[in-house]
């Protein structure tokens, strides 16, 4: 049976999309990059630096360039962050939270954010979520399986007790490879490839999760 729920955090927890949008847009304006929202769709779930390289679109700079337009994406990242609160929080996320508490299920956040340990601080969740890990504490990030069997392994389970929630392309292809059960949240063009799409977390219930991926159980 299933004992623990390994969530991705943008676009799954919180909806910092926007966040990353308009610092990625300021970056590209003050480059002189063309770059737009639709293009920032394409950067959900992948790491900073992934990210950036996509928005350069084979522009090659020198390491120490791109160090620090990364390093400035990020100062004006961390300046939204700063105002975030638990309003921050998508719909249903602390009803879910709860629900897994009183259901034993162990809950995990594997993010690629370098960020995910203050945004889950401000989000006023981190007593709600036994392990928080991100793509830094392992080798490759996604769609590679690692940050998700790490986060498995750190709860004490093996894969096939895990589900995972994704909003990303790239972190339903990690959660395939890491042989773990995936729940897919938003636009069925980038989620398609899970075992269930969902809109989002909002009126989901651990026992609609269990019925629907453990049918009989
Ligand atoms: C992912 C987001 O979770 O984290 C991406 O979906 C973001 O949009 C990536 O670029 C890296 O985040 P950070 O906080 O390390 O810049
Ligand atoms: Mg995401």
């Amino acid at each position: 049976p299933l004992r623990g729920v390994i969530f991705d955090m943008d676009g799954v927890l919180t909806d910092t999309i926007e966040f990353h949008y308009q610092t990625w847009q300021r970056l590209a304006d003050e480059e002189g990059i063309p770059f737009s929202r639709q293009a920032n769709e394409a950067l959900r779930g992948l790491s900073r630096r992934d990210s950036l390289l996509r928005i350069l679109q084979g522009r090659v700079l020198p390491e120490a360039t791109i160090q620090e337009l990364l390093e400035r994406k990020n100062r004006y990242f961390r300046s939204f962050i700063e105002t975030m609160t638990a309003d921050y929080l998508l719909p249903g996320v602390q009803v879910f939270l709860k629900d897994l508490r009183e259901a034993g299920i162990k809950t995990a956040v594997a993010s690629a954010s370098q960020n995910v340990y203050i945004v889950i601080e401000k989000l006023g969740i981190a007593s709600d979520i036994d392990v928080i890990t991100n793509v830094y504490d392992v080798d490759r990030p996604k769609p590679a399986p690692d940050v998700f069997l790490y986060a498995a392994q750190q709860l004490g389970l093996g894969p096939e007790d895990c589900v995972v929630f994704e909003d990303a392309e790239s972190g339903v292809e990690a959660a395939r490879a890491a042989q773990m059960r995936v729940i897919g949240l938003g636009d069925a063009a980038q989620v398609g490839a899970a075992d269930w799409v969902l809109p989002g977390l909002e009126g989901v219930r651990w026992h609609h999760i269990q019925a629907k991926l453990n049918p009989g159980v």
